[in-house]
């Protein structure tokens, strides 16, 4: 395998060729998945923006189509949303519904001056495979916001409205439209809530259903471009709370985060999906703005996290976000080698074959403080995963898990802040360049990069001090 392949992942979307960051316009259709990218075809690192398309009807095998989106005299293609326009809202599908693309017009300015950034349509009537642009793009400015991007559009039943989730710098503003053509401002959000230790971009808003009380609330994502004072890099937050058509209010007092690895942005979540199914499927971008142009890859660059189911638990009577990752990802893994062990004082070597592997397992740590999974890519390169009850953290230590060196931030530790529990779950996914933890059935998330020579040639698990019993399975690429 050369330095190119041995990276592309085989159950993560990563385009063919060249450069991709944000998941654009993801919506459901006619039995298709639908992800947009935000894309540069002339390069492998960012430039001038176009929307990227591919198609997928289990959200693991995609195809990649033909450019969606291309730069037009408003601008560059930014990041935004698209929706089925079921009832010929907009006019443009007198015919049958199709889809509509809600997206940021970037338009850098020759003079120097700050570029303009605005909302504007585009509409397909043949399944997303041709587009046409609204003749009257953009249909949102502002006079004096440069911050002005990345629109996520929904249908409110209750105000029988489409609302537009904008971010505007460090706030959230919500605009109402019947149309998707004349928008009215509804509210802004954010002022002093959340974190505000860098730019906001890439909302949304949806609800979620708490998995055990079945109440909903409402949840909205906010990416960060780049925190600063966590020095984490690209990131993202979110807020639990209310809707009502007009105003958003949280009932949360400290700051939330999605995941707790570097290497998650920017996600979103299918509009679309069929009532029957019910899901809220959300993928993110699998990078952090701190080293996205550098990470060592060739000729192709950026990928996605797995699909992710997302639901609400109550945990000490707050709301958090719970991720799991589709169940479709099941049926691509089946070999299920069971693993029951019990490590006294010592180590447990597991040989494993070669390709993506899942680990999910329960850990029981009995008298244990601290014990460690690592991960063997080849005999010089390793991850660890350390679980230490005197800390209270999980760290992921990649620091010797193959090319790091293009950034020094790339070899920090990654951690999740956690009383450990006596009995601890753990999912995790590891794929050519990625590890997904998934801890405690979804309450945590933890996705990094990595870049070894090979996937995983052997697994152990370690507790040196007392024992711990581990009870799961291992499984591996379907052949
Ligand atoms: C987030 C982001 C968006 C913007 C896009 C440009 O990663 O900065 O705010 O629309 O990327 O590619």
């Amino acid at each position: 395998i050369n330095s190119v392949e041995k990276y592309k992942p085989k159950l993560h979307f990563a385009p063919k060729q060249h450069w991709l960051n944000d998941p654009n316009g993801l919506v459901y259709f006619e039995g298709e998945y639908h992800l947009f990218y935000q894309y540069h075809p002339n390069g492998s690192t960012w430039g001038p923006m176009h929307w990227g398309h591919a198609v997928s009807k289990d959200l693991i095998q995609w195809e990649e189509l033909d450019i969606a989106l291309y730069p037009d005299e408003n601008g560059t293609i930014f990041s935004g949303s698209a929706i089925v326009d079921w009832h010929n809202s907009t006019g443009f599908f007198p015919e049958e519904p199709g889809i509509v693309a809600i997206f940021t017009h970037h338009l850098d300015k020759k003079d120097g001056s700050a570029p303009v950034q605005t909302q504007s349509l585009a509409y397909s009537r043949d399944k997303g495979r041709s587009w046409e642009k609204y003749k009257e793009n953009p249909v949102l400015a502002h006079e004096s916001k440069v911050d002005f991007r990345d629109p996520k559009v929904f249908w409110h039943h209750e105000t029988n409205k489409w609302i537009m989730v904008l971010a505007t710098g460090q706030t959230i503003t919500f605009y109402s439209s019947a149309n998707l053509i004349d928008w009215q401002f509804r509210s802004e959000f954010g002022e002093g809530k959340g974190s505000h230790a860098g730019v906001w971009e890439c909302p949304d808003l949806f609800i979620l259903k708490d998995e055990n009380s079945s109440e909903e609330k409402w949840v909205l994502l906010v990416s960060i471009g780049d925190d600063v004072e966590l020095e984490m890099g690209s990131r993202t937050q979110y807020f639990t709370g209310s809707f009502d058509g007009n105003t958003f209010i949280t009932d949360q007092v400290s700051v939330k985060w999605l995941d707790y690895g570097k290497d998650n942005y920017a996600g979103v979540s299918f509009s679309d999906i069929p009532k029957e199914d019910g899901r809220r499927i959300y993928l993110g971008w699998m990078n952090n703005w701190r080293y996205a142009n550098q990470i060592p890859t060739d000729g192709w660059r950026g990928q996605m996290t797995l699909p992710r189911e997302l639901t609400l638990r109550t945990i000490d009577g707050e709301s958090f976000v719970i991720q799991k990752f589709v169940k479709e990802v099941d049926s691509f893994l089946t070999e299920k080698i069971p693993l029951i062990e019990k490590i006294q004082k010592g180590s447990k070597k597991v040989v494993v074959s070669q390709g993506p592997i899942e680990l999910d397992i329960k850990i029981e740590r009995m008298e244990s403080k601290l014990f460690a999974i690592t991960v063997h890519h080849t005999k010089e390169q390793s991850t660890e995963i350390t679980f230490d009850a005197v800390k209270n953290q999980i760290i992921l230590d990649r620091k010797r898990s193959g090319a790091i060196d293009f950034s020094e931030m790339f070899a920090h530790e990654q951690l999740i802040d956690t009383k450990l529990t006596d009995s601890i779950n753990l999912r995790l996914l590891l794929d050519s360049s990625s590890i997904e933890l998934l801890v405690n059935e979804g309450a945590y998330s933890l996705t990094s990069l990595v870049y070894p020579d090979q996937i995983c040639s052997e697994l152990t698990i370690s507790s040196p001090e007392g024992t711990i019993k581990v009870q799961g399975y291992l499984s591996s690429l379907k052949k």
